[in-house]
Order: C-alpha cells, then structure tokens, then sequence
C-alpha cells in the first residue's frame, strides 16, 4: 500500500490532511503521557541526538515542522538560538504545547498553525529545519520535502526523526507485535480516539525507511545526506543539507 492513501480515519471524503489533523486534536490532551508510556521514554534521548547534529551548523533561526505539543523545539531551546518557530496542522497539539512553553519560560518559541506543505516562508529563510514523527504524516510527502527544502538557507541542515523498521528478524518480530497489538490496545484503552494507535502501526509499515527515504530526500535536491539507525532500528534520524 502506498504510503500517502494510509489514513487515520479510512474516510475516501475527507482529505488526509483533514483526518490527521482531527486525529491529533482528539488524543492532543493523552499524547505527551501514551507517547513515553508506549516508548518507554526513549524518544526523549533521540531528540537529544538529533538535536547534537543539528548544533553542528550553530542555527539561530530553527524551523520546528509538525511541532505538535513542542517537544523537538524545547530540545532546539538548549542550543540558545534567537528564535524557533514551531508549525502544526493541529491547533489541539500546539494548545498543549503552548502551555507548556508557558510553564518553561520560554520566549524565544512560538507555535502557529502551518501545514509543511505550504508554508508560505520566504526561500532560504531558515537556519535549520527540525521534523519529529510528522513526514510519515504529510498528505503529499513530496511537496512537503520540497517546500521545506525551498524555505531551508543554503548550507543548512535538515533534520528528520522517524519510526523506521528493525532488521534483525528477532527485533522485528517483537516490535512488529508491539506495533500491532500492543499499542493500539493501549492507545484504545487511554486515548479518546480507537483508530490514533492502529493508524500509527499502519503509517510505520507503509512509510519508506532508511536508503528509501534517503532516496525521497535526494530526489528532493537535498545533498550530503545521510541516515543513522536508533534502538536497533526502530526509528531513525536522516539528516540532510542544502
Ligand atoms: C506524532 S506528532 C509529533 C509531534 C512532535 N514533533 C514530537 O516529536 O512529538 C505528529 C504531528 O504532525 C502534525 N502534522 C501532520 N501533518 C502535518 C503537516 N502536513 N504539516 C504540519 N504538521 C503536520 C500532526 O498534527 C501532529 O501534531
């Protein structure tokens, strides 16, 4: 199955875009608590690695694509830039993450609906472009890397964290699983929405992983790319300069 026609709600009527957004506004109050219940806290550490490579160009000027409730951009924070902007497509998320930015005193951040696909920035405006867990949502996942692609300095860095899959057939297996039956029970059990945690297992499986997303990228224009695996391959960070 291709990965764009993998939606939340299985709706033919309703755009992807549409059915993403209305996912993560349902379960937006839920998503930081099943987040590091369902990872065991590990995705706090992968966003601490990708933000070491990003420091590497010293951004001072940080995109946060798919912020959501804006934990990639609190991670960019510690790199003490001007300014970060983080964009969603659920205002839901970024009323979670507002809050928070409030309760952690940080100025230099501001969320504002966006949708990665048509951003209307100008060309080489920024320093840097972070996306976490969101490319395996776009509607179009084309246009959204080209269109970052447009709005990201020459010299720049993309950084891109997401759920890719295992390779050794033991950790498959048992992630798999995991993936499949154990997530979207708890997902079902503590989230309002019964079809967030089955979409996610889905969208993993579907979405190309490591050299194919590699491909995605350089297809894109993007240069000097490259990818490293995380926790036996269950996630990934590309990253990607211009
Ligand atoms: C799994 S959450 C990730 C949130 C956050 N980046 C993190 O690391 O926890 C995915 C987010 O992507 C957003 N999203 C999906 N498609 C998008 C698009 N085309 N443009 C902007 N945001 C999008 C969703 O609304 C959702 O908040």
């Amino acid at each position: 199955m291709l990965h764009d026609s993998v939606t939340p709600y299985q709706n033919k009527e309703t755009e992807k875009k549409e059915q993403v957004a209305q996912m993560f506004d349902n379960i937006a109050n839920r998503y930081d608590v099943l987040n590091s219940v369902l990872s065991l806290g590990i995705h706090k550490g992968w966003r601490k690695k990708s933000v070491k490579i990003l420091s590497e160009t010293n951004p001072q000027l940080i995109l946060d694509v798919a912020t959501g409730t804006g934990d990639f951009a609190i991670e960019c924070a510690k790199l003490n830039p001007e300014k970060i902007i983080g964009v969603d497509i659920s205002e839901g998320m970024m009323i979670v993450g507002r809050e928070k930015l409030k309760q952690l005193n940080l100025n230099n951040i501001e969320l504002q609906y966006g949708n990665a696909e048509t951003l209307s920035f100008n060309e080489n405006y920024f320093d840097g472009i972070v996306v976490g867990f969101g490319v395996r949502n776009f509607q179009n996942l084309e246009k959204g890397l080209s269109n970052l692609y447009r709005i990201l300095k020459p010299g720049g860095q993309l950084i891109i964290l997401e759920f890719s899959y295992p390779t050794n057939i033991f950790v498959k297996a048992f992630y798999t699983f995991y993936l499949s039956v154990i997530t979207p029970l708890i997902g079902k059990l503590f989230s309002k929405d019964k079809r967030a945690y089955s979409y996610l297992a889905e969208s993993v499986k579907a979405f190309p992983h490591n050299q194919q997303f590699i491909n995605e990228l350089n297809k894109n224009k993007y240069q000097k790319t490259y990818f490293k695996k995380l926790f036996f391959g269950i996630a990934a960070i590309y990253v990607a300069k211009k």
